[in-house]
C-alpha cells in the first residue's frame, strides 16, 4: 500500500466541485465518483504545491527542440506519482523519450515546444500548434494520458490490453489514433454517420476501430457518439478523450501548453490571452498552468483570459452571462450546475466546427480562471470567424483551420470594441491544421 506522505503535500487529484481528493494509492484518477449524483460540477483537477512548482521549474533556457513532456515533467501529477512510487527521474525520462521516438515513427513529429511567433502585421503573438504531433494541440492531452497509463501499468494497473475509447470525428480522434498507435494500444472511436471521409480514412490507416453512432429511439438528448462512449467506459474501456470531466488525466498534458506560454512570454508578459472554447479542456488546462505559475510567483500577475465561442453555440458564454446576471462567483455556481450549464438546444453549424460541443464540460475551471484574471467570455459571428481565418492564413501563411483561428477572431472583435486592456501584444492560439 502506498503511504508516501510527500505526495500528499506535493501533488494530488482533487474534485473542483466537491473538493474531495482522490485516494493516494489510486493509479488512474479519471473522474470524481460523485459525478452525476447531484447538481455539483464534479471535475478533477491536479493540485501542485507552490514549492513543487518552483522546484520543478526548468532551469535552462527554453529550446524549441526540447520535449515538452520532459521539460515540464516535474510540474506534472504523473511525475510526482511515479517518483513517489519508486521511479527514478532517469527511468521516467526513458519512458517519455521512448514514447517520443514512437510518435515520430507514426506521425513524423515529436512533442517539442511549439513556436510562439510575433506577428507585427497582426499585432499579435501566435502559439502555433499546427506543427504539433498529429497537427493540433489535442495530442498534448493524449500524450499526457498515454504516459500516465504507461506509468500506471508499470505500477500494476494492468491496462495494456484494455481498449481505449473516444467520441470525436476531428482533431481529438486523429490525435488519439496517432498516440494510441505509438503507445501500442487498441483504440475505439465513436463517430457520427456524417464524419468527414478524410478523417475516417486516416483513422482506419492508423488502425483505430471506428463505430458509427446513429441516434437510437431510446437515446436521451445529447450526442449519440458521446452516449456510446459513456456506455463503453461503463463497460470497462478507458476514457482516452480530451474532456476533463471524463478524463482528468487529459488536463495534465494540456498544461504543457500553458507552461510553454508562461516561459515564452516571461520577458514580456501578455495582458490578454484569447482561447477558443469547445468542450473546454484546452482553456482550462492553459489557465490552470498560469494560475499555478502565479501562485508560486513565477509570474507577477495573470493575463486577462478571454474565452471565445461562436454565436451559433455558446453554452459557456451563456453560463458566464447568467453568472453575471445573478452576481454569482464560481464557488457559488459550482453546486448548481444545471442552472448554468445545459446542452445547446439546436444542432449548430459553424466554420469553426471543432468548438461546437453542445456543453462546455470543463466550464467550472474556465469561469474560475476568468474570474481570477478579470477576463470574459464572448461570442463571435460567422462573418468574424471567416474574416479572421482568411486574414490569418494570408498574413502568416500558416495552414490553420477556422477552429484554430477562432480565438484570433475573438481578439479582432475585442479590438473593434476597444476592449483590450494592455500594451503588451496579446496572445492567440492557432490550435489545428487544415485537414
Ligand atoms: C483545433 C481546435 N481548437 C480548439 C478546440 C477546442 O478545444 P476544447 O474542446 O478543449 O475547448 C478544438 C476541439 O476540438 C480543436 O479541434
Ligand atoms: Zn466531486
Amino acid at each position: 500500500m502506498f503511504t508516501d506522505r510527500a505526495l500528499v503535500l506535493v501533488s494530488r487529484m482533487v474534485c473542483a466541485g466537491c473538493e474531495v481528493a482522490r485516494p493516494f494509492d489510486e493509479l488512474l484518477s479519471f473522474s470524481c465518483d460523485r459525478r452525476g449524483q447531484d447538481d455539483v460540477d464534479h471535475v478533477l483537477r491536479t493540485e501542485l504545491g507552490d514549492e513543487a512548482v518552483l522546484a520543478g521549474w526548468p532551469q535552462t533556457a527554453v529550446n524549441r527542440h526540447d520535449n515538452a513532456f520532459l521539460r515540464y515533467r516535474k510540474l506534472s501529477y504523473t511525475w510526482h506519482l511515479a517518483t513517489a512510487r519508486g521511479f527514478t527521474d532517469a527511468e521516467y525520462i526513458d519512458i517519455v523519450e521512448d514514447l517520443a521516438r514512437k510518435l515520430v515513427a507514426v506521425d513524423g513529429r515529436a512533442p517539442t515546444i511549439t513556436p510562439l511567433l510575433d506577428s507585427e502585421e497582426l499585432s499579435t503573438r501566435i502559439k502555433n500548434e499546427t506543427v504539433n504531433v498529429s497537427g493540433s494541440h489535442k495530442a498534448r492531452h493524449l500524450i499526457g494520458t498515454a504516459l500516465h497509463l504507461e506509468i500506471a501499468d508499470r505500477l500494476g494497473a494492468n491496462t495494456s490490453e484494455t481498449t481505449l475509447a473516444i467520441a470525436s470525428c476531428g482533431n481529438a480522434a486523429l490525435a488519439a489514433a496517432v498516440v494510441a498507435k505509438a503507445a501500442g494500444r487498441r483504440l475505439r472511436v465513436f463517430i457520427p454517420p456524417n464524419a468527414s471521409p478524410a478523417v475516417v480514412k486516416q483513422l482506419a490507416s492508423l488502425g483505430a476501430e471506428r463505430v458509427i453512432c446513429e441516434r437510437q429511439d431510446s437515446d436521451p438528448p445529447g450526442d449519440p457518439c458521446y452516449l456510446r462512449f459513456v456506455e463503453a467506459v461503463a463497460a470497462g474501456a478507458l476514457p482516452f478523450s480530451c474532456q476533463g470531466g471524463d478524463n482528468a488525466l487529459a488536463l495534465i498534458g494540456g498544461q504543457t501548453l500553458g507552461w510553454e506560454l508562461v516561459e515564452q512570454c516571461q520577458s514580456n508578459p501578455p495582458s490578454d490571452v484569447f482561447v477558443q472554447v469547445g468542450g473546454g479542456a484546452l482553456a482550462s488546462s492553459v489557465m490552470q498552468a498560469f494560475q499555478m505559475a502565479k501562485s508560486s510567483a513565477i509570474i507577477d500577475r495573470l493575463p486577462r483570459f478571454h474565452a471565445v465561442q461562436t454565436e451559433n453555440a455558446h453554452p459557456l458564454v451563456r453560463a458566464w452571462q447568467r453568472m453575471g446576471e445573478l452576481g454569482k462567483t464560481w464557488s457559488e455556481a459550482r453546486s448548481h450546475r444545471s442552472e448554468f450549464m445545459w446542452p445547446w438546444e439546436s444542432e449548430p453549424k459553424s466554420i469553426a466546427g471543432g468548438i461546437l460541443d453542445d456543453e462546455t464540460y470543463d466550464w467550472l475551471s474556465i469561469v474560475t480562471g476568468l474570474q481570477a484574471s478579470g477576463g470574459d467570455a464572448t461570442t463571435v459571428t460567422e462573418a468574424q470567424l471567416e474574416a479572421a481565418h482568411k486574414l490569418a492564413i494570408e498574413t502568416t501563411g500558416i495552414q490553420v483551420c477556422a477552429t484554430g483561428t477562432a480565438g484570433f477572431a475573438g481578439l479582432q472583435a475585442a479590438r473593434a470594441r476597444k476592449a483590450l486592456s494592455g500594451e503588451a501584444r496579446p496572445v492567440v492560439l492557432f490550435t489545428g491544421a487544415i485537414r
